[in-house]
């Protein structure tokens, strides 16, 4: 786990990353289909001058080493610290998270030691790398809020003003644009983000951003609703009917 040690992180959040070697093991499996991919993606047309001067073997490289937290095709990792799900992710949410982090909008300092030295290049090729892969969820929620959380989702709570969620993030929960895929992430890591978005979200005044949108949100939701509704969309796989792709 040389990458890791490179990292300027706790020892604690180091020590609980070292304890899951799977990432690891199946990286090699995986990283032909993986360079496969990106070089389709690189000879795809839309290629700008950016994408040319980042070298296959780099961006390779460098999903491995995202791997090495964000688990097996990226499906997240459940360990001491949850570690989200990026597979599937949307594009524009995506890049927009990596900037959030350079620019201290979101503050999380494993994440900005990461993305302040990826070149937009590589960013670019990241986000359509992760954007393609859809894994089954993790799962491990208590399947007994899924109902409850179903219908936070689809119906919100006009009672106490809180929107469906499925009006912004999509009926599947795969999400458009800024606002992020829900489906399959990882239930420890939506609650944590829940109950600290005033603390981790648009912490930088100068650059307001999306999570303005969702902040009120945020903070209408009670622990216990908060862990219905990450119940529910933590075992979703979607769009569904699409075949799984794992990397
Ligand atoms: C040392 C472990 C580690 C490595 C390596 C790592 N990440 Fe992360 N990443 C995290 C953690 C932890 C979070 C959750 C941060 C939080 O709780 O706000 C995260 C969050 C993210 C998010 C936000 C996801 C969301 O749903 O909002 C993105 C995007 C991301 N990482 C992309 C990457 C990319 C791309 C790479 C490789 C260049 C990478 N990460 C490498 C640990 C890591
Ligand atoms: C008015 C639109 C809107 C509604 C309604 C909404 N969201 Fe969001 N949500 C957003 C936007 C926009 C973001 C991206 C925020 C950012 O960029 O920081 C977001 C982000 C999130 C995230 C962060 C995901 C990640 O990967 O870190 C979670 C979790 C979330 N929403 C859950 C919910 C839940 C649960 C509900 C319903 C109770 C809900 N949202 C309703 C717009 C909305």
């Amino acid at each position: 786990m040389r990458s890791l040690n490179s990292l300027q992180i706790g020892r604690t959040t180091r020590r609980a990353l070292l304890a899951f070697p799977a990432g690891r093991v199946l990286k090699n499996a995986g990283s032909r289909v993986g360079f496969a991919a990106i070089l389709a993606f690189v000879l795809a047309g839309a290629v700008s001058a950016q994408h040319r001067i980042t070298g296959s073997g780099d961006v390779q490289a460098k999903i491995s080493y995202c791997k090495d937290c964000h688990g097996v095709s990226a499906q997240g990792f459940n360990g001491y610290y949850p570690i989200p799900r990026l597979a599937g992710q949307q594009p524009e949410y995506f890049e927009n998270q990596l900037r959030a982090f350079i620019e201290h909008r979101r503050t999380n300092n494993i994440m900005f030691n990461v993305a302040h030295s990826l070149s937009p290049a590589m960013i670019n090729a990241l986000t359509a790398h992760f954007a393609s892969l859809n894994p089954p969820p993790i799962g491990g929620a208590p399947p007994q809020l899924v109902a409850t959380g179903r219908k936070i989702f689809e119906d919100g709570m006009p009672e106490v003003n809180i929107a469906a969620c499925a009006a912004c993030h999509g009926p599947e929960a795969t999400g458009s644009g800024q606002i992020p895929r829900l489906a399959g992430q990882l239930y420890p890591y939506l609650i944590k983000t829940l109950n600290n978005w005033g603390k981790e979200r648009g912490q930088n005044p100068t650059v307001p951003d999306a999570s303005a949108i969702m902040s009120p949100v945020a903070h209408s939701l009670n622990k216990s609703q908060i862990e219905a509704v990450a119940a529910f969309v933590s075992t979703l796989r979607s769009p569904r009917g699409t075949p799984n792709t794992v990397q």
